[in-house]
């Protein structure tokens, strides 16, 4: 029963390779089945997407855990879809989704990635997330700092913050943000409002706003330094867990709107604040994750 972290990282790689594989696979077999039946991919709606290839590639990460850990418990997007809500308790317990931009799959757009993080004793340890279409490998340990693989990335690149703390000004930011799946005129007209002001504040505005479609991938480019923050309203924790521990890693933060800590499967809540200039100013980096956590 002894927790070995390395040992559990290089598992954790290897885990998501192979998710990746099926993952490449999956693609390459959608075109077909999608063109002659678009509604079976449809969750809540056309920007809520379910693949059977979310669905084999979380079948695959589950029973590679149940066969090498029988005593870890898992929670995964599709499982916890499926009625299977698992607490996050004191035991070792991987948080997974099988794929992270599920829509960017659907569409070849090559930014979508598994995601699987590994908390114990409630807290992230091991954050890993590989998009296999970009061949890009992040992983982070806790306490060992976060790296990246690429292609042109061998050895490994540690992750070290590369843009100034706390966040001089909203000038200097390249941000991401995101339009969520919940597309009620109330929601997205939120939404537009804080992109608006951020985009045209006189003296004020960001550099761009960008919206890559992967929280997971987001939390990444934020430890990488390629955007300054993150902002995300009501993703999961699998969206974020594996991201969260690159950030974290990198030095930088994950923190709610008022500053505060995140909690990992707090609620989704469903009410929802305007982001302003001045919420995201000074942040040092930023992701959201609660709706609940925005001013009303
Ligand atoms: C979604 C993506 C998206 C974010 C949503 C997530 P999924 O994950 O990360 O960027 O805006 O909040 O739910 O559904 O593709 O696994």
């Amino acid at each position: 029963n002894s927790f070995n972290a390395e040992e559990l990282l290089a598992f954790a790689i290897s885990l998501s390779k192979e998710a990746g594989h099926l993952i490449r696979t999956g693609r390459a077999n959608l075109a077909a089945s999608i063109s002659t039946d678009f509604s079976s991919i449809l969750k809540k709606n056309s920007a809520d997407l379910v693949t059977e290839s979310d669905k084999a590639t979380e079948e695959l990460v589950k029973k590679r855990i149940g066969e090498t850990y029988p005593h870890h418990k898992f929670i995964g997007e599709e499982s916890w879809a499926a009625g299977e809500e698992n607490d996050l308790g004191e035991e070792p317990t991987w948080i997974c989704d099988p794929i992270d931009g599920t829509t960017n799959f659907v569409n070849a757009f090559p930014f979508c990635c598994i995601s699987l993080a590994l908390a114990y004793k409630q807290k992230l340890v091991i954050g890993v997330v590989y998009a296999p279409f970009l061949d890009r490998l992040y992983y982070g340990l806790a306490g060992s700092g976060s790296f990246l693989v690429t292609p042109a990335d061998t050895p490994p690149r540690q992750l070290p913050l590369q843009r100034p703390l706390p966040l001089p000004s909203l000038k200097q930011a390249l941000i991401a943000l995101e339009w969520g799946s919940d597309r009620r005129q109330e929601i997205v007209g939120k939404k537009a409002r804080t992109m608006e002001r951020l985009c045209s504040e006189e003296g004020n505005m960001v550099q761009g706003i960008r919206s890559i479609g992967s929280a997971a991938l987001s939390c990444c480019l934020v430890a990488e330094g390629a955007v300054s923050l993150y902002h995300e309203i009501g993703c999961w924790a699998w969206d974020v867990a594996a991201g969260w521990v690159m950030v974290n890693e990198a030095g930088g933060l994950t923190v709610g709107s008022k500053g505060h800590t995140l909690s990992l499967l707090s609620s989704n809540s469903p009410d929802l604040g305007i982001v302003t200039p001045e919420i995201l100013q000074g942040r040092k980096y930023c992701c959201v994750r609660a709706i609940g956590d925005l001013p009303a």
